[in-house]
């Protein structure tokens, strides 16, 4: 890895160990971008830019009309001096202006990566690792920058983009865009993916061929949401699992997003991506910066598998943090489908018990422990233990479950207000709203304004107060409803566009200083699901609930989906009971075992209610899964039949070393006269000799992977195999 600089020329060359992307300041410090892609060994300008003149594309030399922005291929393009296509950033200035000039000023270059003040970011732990190359844009007459910043991680095929805004002039600057990335490419011979989804159905997989115009997926929800990701991919035609070009771009950012492709006439694309400008502002006052999240920027040749490990790597080795980053996570067991609000000590001590003898190793208490909570109608806020549920409190149930031998974990749902507690009734200025307008409810509830600093104080504190209460290692972090009604009691007019992005910097704030102050607790964060899956909240919280959705089948596709970017350590997966609280579907308890084992396993039904056969299976599922739980949680996930394309869904894990594989094959529905499939592994090594573990059974690394293994015909609906192979010492 290097960043190559030609000084006179002023070419930037970040040259990874499979890529290279390449921009160069041309005349009049216009930043232009010439390649990225394929690794080159010395870039000396073979696709120079065409300069012509194009009917309608303006030109800001009266002299040249060839030269316009319109045509050119930009790192960081403007609106209002000839560019027509989607801008970087708009600003507007005191006397209502809205056209800026960023020209280059200088650039400076180091060794590692910086963290972003405020906002979640992937980071080195060594200056080796990375290196950075921060090139200055200038508006001389506003006294603004723009520091456009890359990092070029050493040995994963990863840039990451983002961008610091400084007004150091002497008027107010109204930010109205500030994207991330924005990225040229010189054709259209492109797919698009993008994944999409709703509560319950979250992260599928949409592809689509490109075409003249603008394709946008966005967030104005006030998360990044279960409908749309912050994350988009182009791809060559034909690109697939394990071959094509792919060019792929995932936000760490929790918020408002959009990501959007624009083709223009001349078949040129622009993508870009970032906080999304609808509803926001931002008042850039002299001597303030304002810093934009950060986008992680992938290409590889070698198809979207390739694509999502080199995100897998990056994720769970440089964006989720120590400690919890390095450990196993626990297997547990939550109550919310085994008794929803229904429940008291004694019955979480009964299903703990059984929990516990079954071998799990963490008790989950879900919603309704708190206040008067008996259902969605009251008390979020009031972080008091429910006196009648738990009569003798949290501590002596949680130490209870711990001379069980298991961990105690709790919900919270910290961003939220009831209008039914006494924090509304005491503070009912603390939840967004817009004066003289009713409040829009969602699950009977309000949103927080946590762009104040007296309400991240007061979630601090009172969550602080219960975690130090109770012998409490792991917290599950809810977040039920979107944004609306979007304006703080606390903010200026003129600021009030800046609420939606305040509100998650004081997120963040809040998940910085209590995931610093209970280091020992492992979080897991959760928005009715997937809600909120995004690589921001990874930075603070390592796991997430995939999905409400706890049907095995529909998890297929959810957790298929969500594997494009994020790593299957990550993903909540849960054996609940039959039929399915969601689809009413019923499923046998070995495929729900496999599909909850291909993430973080836990369990979510009342196992009290289980027969001693139901039990048993149970324990075998934990016992192989606490075999296999390093393998599945830190090592390479191999995608390999397409539950979005039919009937069936398949996956394997490979070790680091390739000296272990675990494999998955899921039927959905049974079919007559099928015919006969053949599942061939991925990233085993061809010149190991396999052992599968079940039958003695020895094959070549290279013959499991070119060969494959025949699948028998299973009689039955929703059906699965599971296979595990461990090298075999000669
Ligand atoms: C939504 C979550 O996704 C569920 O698992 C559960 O915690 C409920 N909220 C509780 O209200």
């Amino acid at each position: 890895m290097t960043i190559y600089i030609d000084d006179d020329q002023l070419l930037f060359h970040l040259q990874g160990n499979n890529t290279s992307y390449v921009m160069q300041v041309i005349r009049d410090g216009y930043l232009a971008h010439l390649y990225w892609g394929k690794r080159v060994h010395s870039y000396r300008g073979s696709n120079k830019i065409i300069f012509m003149e194009r009917g309608f594309s303006p030109n800001p030399d009266a002299s040249d009309r060839t030269f316009s922005l319109d045509t050119l291929p930009q790192e960081y393009p403007a609106y209002g001096n000839g560019d027509f296509r989607i801008p970087a950033y708009q600003i507007q200035l005191d006397n209502g202006s809205i056209v800026t000039d960023l020209r280059y000023k200088k650039h400076r270059m180091y060794k590692g990566k910086p963290k972003l003040k405020g906002l979640p970011s992937t980071y080195v732990e060594d200056d080796n690792e990375a290196e950075t190359l921060e090139i200055i844009m200038e508006d001389r007459m506003l006294g603004l920058t723009a520091t456009l910043a890359y990092s070029l991680y050493a040995d994963r095929d990863v840039i990451t983009r983002s961008v610091q805004f400084d007004n150091q002039g002497s008027q107010n600057l109204k930010i109205l865009r500030a994207l991330s990335t924005s990225v040229d490419f010189r054709d259209d011979e492109f797919e698009l993916i993008t994944l999409y989804g709703a509560h319950i159905n979250e992260k599928n997989i949409e592809r689509r061929r490109i075409v003249p115009g603008i394709q946008m997926v966005d967030s104005c929800r006030g998360a990044s949401s279960p409908q749309q990701a912050p994350f988009l991919a182009l791809v060559r035609k034909g690109t697939d699992e394990d071959q094509g070009e792919v060019y792929a771009f995932n936000l760490v950012y929790s918020g408002n997003f959009t990501a959007q492709v624009q083709v223009d006439p001349y078949r040129n694309t622009r993508v870009s991506i970032g906080i999304n400008p609808f509803d926001f502002s931002w008042l850039l006052e002299p001597g303030e910066t304002f810093q934009t999240p950060e986008v992680i920027l992938v290409y590889t040749a070698k198809g979207l598998g390739d694509m999502s490990r080199i995100y897998h790597d990056l994720y769970s080795k440089r964006l989720c943090r120590v400690p919890f980053r390095d450990r196993v996570r626990p297997i547990l067991i939550n109550n919310w489908e085994a008794t929803y609000f229904d429940f008291d000590a004694e019955k979480i001590e009964q299903i703990a018990n059984e929990a516990n003898q079954l071998g799990i190793e963490l008790f989950v208490l879900d919603d309704g422990w708190f206040g008067k909570r008996d259902d969605s109608k009251s008390s979020l806020g009031d972080w008091v233990v429910n006196q009648r549920k738990l009569p003798n409190g949290l501590a002596d149930l949680a130490n209870r479950v711990r001379n069980l031998g298991m961990e105690f974990g709790l919900w919270f749902e910290p961003e939220m207000v009831s209008i039914d507690s006494e924090l509304y009734r005491t503070h009912p200025d603390w939840c967004l709203q817009v004066p003289d307008r009713p409040h829009t409810l969602g699950r009977n509830q309000l949103v927080l304004d946590l762009s104040r600093q007296d309400v991240c104080d007061y979630v601090i504190k009172a969550l602080s107060d219960i975690l130090s209460d109770a012998p409490i290692t792991y917290v599950k972090w809810d977040m039920n409803r979107h944004m609306t009604d979007i304006g703080s009691m606390a903010l200026s007019p003129e600021r009030q566009r800046e609420t939606a992005h305040r509100y998650i910097l004081g997120l963040y704030k809040i998940m910085e200083e209590i995931t610093a102050r209970f280091p020992n607790i492992l979080f897991e964060s959760c928005s009715s699901g997937g809600g909120r899956f995004d690589a921001g909240m990874l930075y603070y919280m390592p796991q997430i609930w995939t999905s409400d959705n706890t049907d095995a089948i529909c998890r297929l596709k959810i957790q298929y989906g969500t594997s494009l970017v994020y790593p299957p350590i990550t993903m909540g997966a849960h054996v609940s009971s039959v039929p399915n609280h969601q689809v009413g579907r019923m499923t046998p308890l070995e495929t729900r075992g496999y599909v909850a084992m291909s993430g973080n396993l836990g369990y979510e039904l009342d196992l009290t209610k289980l027969t001693e056969e139901e039990k048993e299976a149970v324990k075998e599922q934990i016992a192989l899964y606490k075999e296999i739980r390093p393998l599945i949680q830190f090592g390479r996930f191999y995608r390999i039949f397409n539950p979005f394309d039919g009937n069936e869904a398949a996956w394997n894990f490979v070790s680091e070393d390739q000296s272990e594989a675990a494999a998955y094959y899921f039927k959905v529905l049974s079919q007559p006269a099928a015919p006969l499939r053949t599942i061939k592994f991925k990233g085993l090594h061809p010149d190991y000799v396999y052992e599968n573990v079940e039958s003695g059974e020895l094959f070549g690394g290279d013959e499991l992977m070119n060969v494959g293994i025949t699948l028998s015909t299973i009689k039955q609906d929703f059906s699965s195999m599971f296979w595990r192979f461990k090298k075999h010492s000669v």
